[in-house]
């Protein structure tokens, strides 16, 4: 149901591409649904588009689909993002980064005219934090002291890892501490400001204000939500 739920959402996103404009990329297994679609009507429909990818796996995603890219370099100004979460409430306040592409996606989203996020029903949450720990992007320099500040916060921060004992890296040579909440997150704005505060933090994967349009697909059908 899931993988189904994240195609249907996927290529409804990509019917709102129109000629002309220029997207934000999101990453992640539910935006490449929207990648494959976008690149069928590039081609079917020689749409005339370009994207900023928000990793290094959107970009060549995009490469493999036939979406041609550009950069920051270039351009500045976007006037569509599409991207999944890994949670989102009812304010539309989420958590990303379970892929480690946090910052990417929070710079191309926050210049970015329209904002369409799609999930699979399972991503809607009432809290934040419950079941899905909150990555938080810290500089290697002193990560200690980082997790340190935000234990302080009250939640256990986990340094992310992969294979054996080596720290995960994100496409920007950075460390992810995963911050469990044993209550979940009850301040999402205020736990923003707090950790964004602390040096060596680089970004959080709390996205506030960073959605427009909400699509969910549920077994039956797909919801749509605005603001
Ligand atoms: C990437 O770092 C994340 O923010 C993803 O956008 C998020 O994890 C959604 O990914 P899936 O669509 O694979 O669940």
């Amino acid at each position: 149901m899931t993988n189904e739920a994240k195609k249907a959402v996927g290529y409804k996103a990509a019917e709102k591409v129109t000629d002309g404009k220029k997207l934000g990329l999101g990453t992640g297994s539910t935006v490449e649904y929207y990648l494959e679609r976008l690149g069928q009507r590039i081609k079917d429909e020689r749409l005339n588009v370009v994207g900023i990818p928000t990793s290094i796996e959107t970009e060549k995603k995009a490469i493999e689909f036939g979406i041609p890219l550009t950069t920051f370099d270039e351009i500045q100004t976007l006037d569509l993002y599409v991207d999944g979460a890994d949670q989102i409430d009812p304010c539309f306040r989420m958590i990303k980064g379970g892929g480690g592409a946090l910052l990417r996606e929070k710079m191309v989203a926050s210049c970015s005219a329209y904002k369409v996020i799609i999930v699979d029903e399972s991503k809607v949450v009432n809290r934040l934090g419950t079941t899905f720990a909150l990555p938080v992007e810290v500089v290697p320099f002193g990560w200690k002291l980082c997790e340190k500040r935000i234990e302080e916060m009250g939640c256990t921060p986990w340094l992310r890892i992969m294979n054996g004992s080596v720290p995960f890296l994100t496409n920007n040579g950075n460390y992810i501490l995963d911050c469990r909440f044993p209550e979940g997150i009850k301040e999402p704005e205020e736990l923003e400001l707090r950790l964004t505060k602390i040096p060596g933090v680089l970004c959080t994967g709390l996205f506030i204000n960073l959605a427009d349009e909400v699509l969910v697909g549920h077994e039956n059908g797909i919801e749509i939500l605005k603001k």
